[in-house]
């Protein structure tokens, strides 16, 4: 669109033709937002801003999409993803444990990266290896069957040295 086109904006240029290509249609702003994240990885608040300007939408509406659906993070993720299913499988086998597990070695909850950007935890839906539940996948890698007792090993094998 001719208006947007023309405002200058410190957004990337792939974002921003996204942005003009739905500004006007309906739904567009999580569209724009999915965009987003998937690429700075979570929704950087200065960017965020920074589209509310591009966009001529309060700040407040673009934060109340944000934190309404859990799919979008505020914050950056860690080097390292950790996602623990929590599929029905996985729920009935000891989902929570694992991460209750985690969140007492390294110190994160579900959401939460560590504080030098190693590790991010997420809870995520069935990842369609039921019959190995309860299941973690840290980086593509998937550990199925884990115990309690396994989950620090798991953690050390993928923590910088
Ligand atoms: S429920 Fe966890 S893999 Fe299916």
């Amino acid at each position: 669109m001719a208006t947007q086109a023309a405002k200058k904006t410190t957004l990337p240029r792939e974002l921003i033709d996204f942005v003009d290509e739905w500004i006007e249609k309906p739904g567009n702003l999580i569209m724009i937002l999915h965009k987003m994240q998937q690429v700075f990885g979570y929704i950087p608040r200065a960017e965020a801003l920074e589209l509310a300007r591009y966009m001529d939408v309060p700040l407040a509406k673009i934060y109340g999409v944000i934190t309404f659906y859990h799919y979008f993070k505020l914050k950056k993720p860690g080097k390292n993803k950790i996602q623990v299913c929590m599929g029905t499988a996985c729920y009935l086998k000891g989902g929570q444990d694992l991460i209750d597990e985690i969140e007492n070695l390294i110190g994160i909850g579900v959401n939460q990266t560590t504080d030098d950007d190693q590790f991010s935890m997420e809870s995520v839906r069935c990842v369609g290896c039921c019959g190995l539940a309860p299941v973690v996948v840290l980086n593509d890698e998937v550990y199925g069957k884990l115990k309690k007792a396994g989950v620090a090993e798991v953690i050390a094998k993928h923590r910088e040295a």
